[in-house]
């Protein structure tokens, strides 16, 4: 086992320890978080918040539901927070009694895990790595016997993002068949426009729609933990009944209001990642043996397999030079073809484009035959 086998990005601990490097020395593009990190203010709330920790966190967030509900424009009685996306996740199947779900892959792998644990079981469509048109046709095919669908949009790893047009055929068929659909808007607010994609406002209305909210990718608090559902009353309170009352705590219920009071740092972050993800797409794009797919989130699904190299030997290459990016092998549907990349700064940015050059500019040079694999990706 090496950093390549991990089943999720982010573990700089694991890559420091693995490669006798300190946590501070790794540019981590492994996991997908705003690269201009949490809004000055959230430092700031959470220091002068510490005298709380002394006390249980209020159940009931302070003002955060309502910050969170006019941000998202839904409803408070609409929103449930939790201890990130990932409680919620885990909660779901209970709630809904869930005991098949279709998965729309390849995606996050914590839906199926979620269900699994649960005792229910999961089948799985599969998604192309490209395009953005969403298979509802074939989903909605795929129902029978089914008491949720999960997708996630924009899509992690691929950064698809769906339109809700071509969404809808599959909420109308999973309605008639009795069936919950969940869709994971995690990415949503790197999305310039998100109010013409996001579902929130359809799931306060129907019955059968969850989404799933994170704070912990945009506003930049992944080690805080916080996150929401929205749905109806009724599904809202089912929730409510799974959940420890306590699981969002006092530092990141006043991180969350911080970041949500600070518009300023949203637009800097939407444009920042707009331009910086142009920046990685054009530049790996011209890298000899690499394809990067387009993508609406802050983060890029990246081919490698022009360069003859498997996605877990780069990975390992990449992570000695102290670059975490996320082996996509143990994604349901890729392969060790692909790997996934957050987009970062411009200066850690250029660092990823050199170390990649560097390495595939070695590999190549050591092998006897330039791989034609090399030119046919180009
Ligand atoms: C698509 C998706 N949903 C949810 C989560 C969990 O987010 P949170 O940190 O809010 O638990 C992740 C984390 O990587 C994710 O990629």
């Amino acid at each position: 086992m090496s950093i390549s086998d991990s089943s999720h990005g982010g573990n700089i601990g694991r890559a420091a320890r693995e490669y006798g490097l300190s946590e501070k020395q790794i540019i981590d593009f492994s996991a997908s978080i705003n690269p201009l990190g949490p809004a000055p203010g959230v430092y700031r709330a959470v220091t002068e918040a510490l005298w709380r920790i002394k006390h249980y966190p209020d159940p009931g967030c302070g003002d955060l539901p309502r910050l969170l509900a006019d941000y998202l424009g839904v409803g408070r009685e609409n929103l449930l927070l939790g201890n990130g996306g990932a409680e919620l996740i885990y909660i779901l199947p209970r709630a809904l009694k869930i005991r098949r779900a279709l998965v729309a892959a390849p995606t996050f792998s914590e839906y199926a895990r979620a269900v699994e644990a649960a005792g229910g079981r999961v089948r799985y469509i599969t998604l192309p790595v490209s395009g953005t048109a969403f298979p509802a046709g074939e989903a909605a095919g795929h129902l029978a016997g089914c008491d949720a669908v999960f997708l996630c949009n924009p899509n992690n790893p691929t950064g698809q993002l769906f339109s809700p047009g071509d969404l809808m055929p599959l909420l109308d068929a999973a309605e008639g068949a009795g069936a919950a659909v969940v869709v994971d808007e995690a990415f949503m607010d790197f999305v310039a426009g998100r109010e013409d994609f996001t579902l929130m406002p359809l799931a306060c209305a129907r019955r059968n729609l969850v989404v799933l909210y994170s704070m912990t990718k945009f506003f930049g608090i992944p080690g805080l933990r916080l996150g929401a559902a929205v749905a109806c009353p009724e599904v809202i309170g089912r929730l409510k009944q799974l959940k420890d009352p306590w699981s969002v705590n006092a530092l990141a219920r006043v991180a969350g209001e911080a970041a949500l009071r600070d518009e300023s740092h949203m637009a800097e972050t939407l444009k920042t990642v707009k331009e910086e993800r142009e920046y990685l797409f054009s530049t790996l794009s011209s890298v000899p043996g690499l394809r990067p797919f387009p993508s609406e989130a802050n983060f890029l699904l990246v081919d490698v397999s022009g360069t003859g190299m498997k996605s877990a030997e780069l990975v390992e290459k990449l992570a000695a030079m102290g670059i975490l990016v996320r082996n996509c092998a143990n994604f349901y549907g890729l392969n060790e073809s692909y790997i996934r990349v957050a987009v970062k700064t411009r200066p850690e940015n250029e660092s990823l484009v050199r170390a990649l050059e560097k390495t595939i500019r070695t590999w190549l040079s050591g092998r006897p035959v330039f791989s034609s694999r090399l030119y046919k990706n180009r």
